[in-house]
């Protein structure tokens, strides 16, 4: 069985003062206390403030990027293993909007899964395709490239400890979500390319949906077999929206 896993992307929204606030306001809802596993990405700055307060809870840390490197001359990046020493367990890596808006490649991608890895945390690796991509029928085509690529530097037995997050572009922060339908067959296609490795590591593999997921969608995604929880953006800075999207999760 997979355990259904919630993880939401502040995003670069907020200050320290509501970064704490939120903290405090998803410890006392219990976030992490359902059956979901539940995992907080705040901005860097307000990680190692939020990793003492979550020290003994069940709700999570994770970041939102990492650098490849793993030490040295890098001005301006953080390093995986600065990400555990403050008490993080996962770290995205490929969001689009780092792809898309900071020129991240897929080999790039690839190197930081690995970074993330090595530390012993685990990658939340994003896939997605473009509207430009899914019109002209491309989804499965960029989908598999961007798994391709991981999977051809962290080997099959990488996604043994990681977590796929499918985030169509076209759904993220636009209110468009992604039908349960849509999401289903994008799911059970990238479990598929896993399962040509390893059937193994594919039906222990969660794959989460990300784009628009709100409180009153979050069910019918939740629901359908190759989905098992969510990324979530704009929606994971209110605590009680949060807490019913974790609340959402299949039993
Ligand atoms: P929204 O939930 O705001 O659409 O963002 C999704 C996302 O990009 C999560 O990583």
């Amino acid at each position: 069985m997979r355990r259904p896993l919630v993880a939401g992307n502040w995003k670069m929204h907020g200050s320290g003062a509501e970064a704490g606030r939120l903290i405090g306001e998803l410890i006392a809802i219990n976030a992490g206390g359902g059956p979901a596993e539940v995992v907080v990405c705040p901005p860097f700055v307000y990680l190692a403030e939020a990793g003492q307060r979550l020290r003994g809870n069940a709700l999570l840390l994770g970041a939102q990027d990492v650098c490849a490197e793993e030490i040295g001359a890098h001005t301006g990046e953080v390093s995986a293993s600065m990400l555990a020493d403050v008490g993080c367990r996962f770290v995205i890596v490929g969001h689009s909007e780092r792809r898309a808006l900071y020129g991240e490649d897929d080999a790039l991608v690839a190197r930081k899964f690995v970074a993330v890895q090595r530390q012993g945390l685990v990658p939340i690796l994003c896939v997605g395709e473009s509207l430009e991509e899914r019109e002209r029928g491309a989804t499965h085509e960029i989908v598999s490239r961007q798994l391709t690529a991981v999977l051809g530097m962290a080997g099959v037995a990488g996604f043994g400890a990681a977590v796929v997050a499918y985030e169509p572009v076209w759904a993220i922060g636009t209110g468009r979500t992604a039908t349960p339908a849509q999401a289903q067959e994008v799911h059970s296609l990238i479990r598929g390319r896993i399962a040509e490795k390893d059937a193994t590591i594919a039906a222990s593999l969660r794959v989460l949906y990300g784009g628009s997921v709100k409180a009153s969608n979050a069910a019918e995604l939740f629901a359908k077999p190759d989905v098992d929880g969510g990324l979530i953006g704009g929606a994971s800075l209110k605590a009680d929206e949060f807490g019913r999207i974790c609340a959402a999760v299949r039993k």
